[in-house]
């Protein structure tokens, strides 16, 4: 069975149906169009776009949280999208979820431990002690003190209470855990703080993450494969290390040279590259435009890309997959070449 990937999604679609429109006709907004990908035993894989572009509905599509439109989720080789909302409790145990906001998900009103506490007693047959063992050791894991299992959420610093979003899910021994955005919320140093600790978590009990955020910098470090979602779809996917440093889309170089990077060097290569952008805000899921969904933001824009779609195809190497018409006009353009030469000298 070891040779199935953990989880895999299969040209998975997400649509949400919205009140009827001016005139009476059905609006339906596809959040999530066809993507598919493979997250190994013991490996993370990182899904980035701008808000809106669907990250989270792949996330709670994979939950069963969300109804899927199409596709499948299949987790270790077991179709689960076919039980509907009736998930076997074997999977709400093995995929957990941590969300961005610990303040609204975690109960304000119970102390650290009593949330541990609910989690573990939810999946497993512990007597209290053998729970409020397991609420010291699951504390410990994740840097605090056994202490803090009788503090509320509100005496506790953001990056605490990310840890405690982060016990509670580890509490229950899961396999895959779902982390959408889980430093978005907290400053740039306890962000660091938190992915090394989802890391080294990583290595201890061999997790697997879909790890969820708006910026390739923040899912660089902890992905061993990067998925950039665009509207709704994939339009690149490979090894992290070969996604951040040759971003092959257009719209992954897009989304680089828009965060800042403290190395001087790779800052100017970035804004640079963001100057020669076209401005514009992402078109509405409700009416992408025809052809490629990125052509009206596109500096490379040609007469095909606005009139069919480009399919998802391996790039450069067998491993990289990106969906452009002019993908080798791109890789032959200098935009953010320098950027490995100045990240790995500075
Ligand atoms: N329950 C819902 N009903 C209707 N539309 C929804 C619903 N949830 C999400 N959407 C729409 O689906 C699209 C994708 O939303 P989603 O929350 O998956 O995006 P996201 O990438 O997670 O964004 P963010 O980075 O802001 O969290 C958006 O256009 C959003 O407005
Ligand atoms: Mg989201």
């Amino acid at each position: 069975m070891s040779d199935v990937p953990l989880l895999a999604v299969e040209n998975l679609s997400v649509s949400y149906p919205l009140k009827r429109g001016l005139f009476g006709g059905a609006l339906t907004l596809a959040a999530v169009r066809d993507v598919s990908f493979t997250i190994e035993r013991g490996r993370t894989f990182g899904l980035v776009g701008e808000s809106g572009s669907g990250k989270s509905s792949i996330g709670r599509a994979i939950l069963g949280l969300t109804p899927s439109s199409g596709g499948r989720v299949v987790f270790d080789g077991t179709d689960v999208s076919a039980f509907g909302e009736r998930l076997p409790l074997s999977f709400r145990r093995e995929v957990q979820v941590i969300f961005q906001d610990p303040l609204s998900s975690l109960n304000p009103r119970q102390t650290v431990g009593t949330t541990i506490g609910q989690a573990i007693h939810r999946h497993h047959d512990v007597s209290h002690q053998q729970c409020q063992r397991e609420i010291a050791t699951v504390l410990d894991s994740v840097g605090l003190a056994a202490y803090q299992a009788e503090r509320y959420p509100y005496e506790l610093s953001g990056g605490q209470r990310q840890r405690v979003a982060i016990a509670r899910a580890l509490a229950v021994r899961p396999r895959l855990i779902i982390c959408d955005e889980p430093v978005s919320a907290l400053d740039v140093s306890t962000q660091s703080q938190v992915i090394n600790l989802l890391i080294d978590l990583q290595h201890a009990f061999g997790l697997s993450y879909l790890f969820i955020a708006h910026n390739l910098d923040v899912v660089r470090h902890i992905s061993h494969s990067i998925g950039v979602l665009y509207l709704g779809r994939l339009v690149e996917a490979g090894p992290a290390d070969t996604v951040y440093s040759a971003p092959a889309h257009p719209y992954t170089q897009m989304l680089l040279a828009s965060t800042l990077v403290a190395d001087p060097r790779a800052q100017a290569v970035r804004s640079q590259a963001r100057r020669r952008q076209p401005r514009s805000e992402p078109p509405s899921p409700l009416s992408p435009p025809p052809g490629c969904p990125f052509n009206t933001r596109c500096a490379w824009a040609a007469d095909v890309c606005r009139t069919q779609m480009p399919t998802f195809e391996a790039a450069a190497s067998q491993d990289r997959h990106a969906a452009c018409h002019r993908i080798d006009a791109v890789a032959s353009s200098p935009r953010l070449g320098g950027e490995k030469v100045a990240r790995s000298a500075g």
